[in-house]
């Protein structure tokens, strides 16, 4: 179903007391301020993620930032999908372009990970984005194609309606360069016309696809006026409760 939402991705960022105090400004300027249908989720460190679920109830859902690709076994360090889900996870942000450069993730390991946080009947919030060089070259959308062809499109159809798609120009994270509406508005509704022809019209009109890349309570409104952009995955405005809660007011 296609969701109005604004989800704060946290990054590595604050510990448990920061994370707790700032999580819970955000769940009461949420329940006092917050008018429409959107749904707020802030995609938090794993030591988080319990505590958070309990505070958040209904007002703010919880997110993981990733997650491995197996069940369980001998992989030190790790957290499974399953493990996230047990303590009252909603969502899991897969293929960040951050996890994409600094940890190597293909694409096909991307699809192993959507596949495995489905089948732990989490909602994958599926992140895919050019390089300002593919931006400059031309090359952004037979990129993007790759992308979500190579992670996404291997699901049925019934599994590919449960997901959320994240549109994160590479160019536009974390450097106070923000894509145009029309640019953002034009490779949403790329992907949308790709979702129609794989997947059908309905499918298609109601996946949700989200923006992220210095989305801001300045900038929020153009960008989620557009037709096929459905709301904002945000990273350094996420952690300012009255930043985040004024984007997430932006469909008041
Ligand atoms: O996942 C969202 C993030 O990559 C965007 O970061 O700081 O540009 O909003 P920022």
């Amino acid at each position: 179903m296609r969701k109005k939402i604004v989800a704060g991705n946290w990054k590595m960022n604050l510990n448990y007391a920061e994370g707790i105090s700032l999580f819970s400004e955000i769940v009461n300027m949420v329940r006092d301020e917050k008018k429409g249908d959107q749904q707020a989720i802030i995609c938090a460190p794993f030591i988080h993620l319990n505590s958070l679920a309990q505070l958040g109830g209904s007002t703010v859902s919880i997110g993981a930032q990733n997650c491995h690709q197996k069940e369980s076994g001998a992989y030190t360090g790790e957290i499974s999908a399953k493990m996230i889900k047990s303590v009252g996870c909603e969502y899991v942000i897969i293929g960040h372009s951050e996890r994409r450069q600094y940890f190597a993730e293909s694409d096909e390991l991307l699809a192993e990970k959507t596949v495995i946080t489905l089948q732990n009947d989490l909602i994958p919030i599926f992140c895919i984005g050019e390089t300002l060089d593919e931006r400059n070259n031309g090359s952004y959308f037979e990129v993007l194609k790759s992308q979500f062809q190579k992670g996404i499109f291997g699901l049925e159809g019934n599994d590919f309606s449960k997901i959320v798609i994240a549109y994160e120009p590479v160019w536009a994270i974390g450097t106070g360069l923000t894509a145009t509406s029309e640019q953002a508005q034009e490779v949403h509704a790329f992907i949308r016309k790709e979702i129609d022809a794989k997947y059908g019209v309905e499918i298609a009109e109601n996946t949700t696809i989200l923006y992220g890349g210095s989305c801001n309570p300045k900038n929020a409104a153009e960008l989620f006026a557009q037709k096929d952009i459905d709301g904002g995955l945000i990273g350094g405005a996420s952690l300012k409760s009255r930043d985040f809660v004024d984007i997430v007011k932006t469909f008041n």
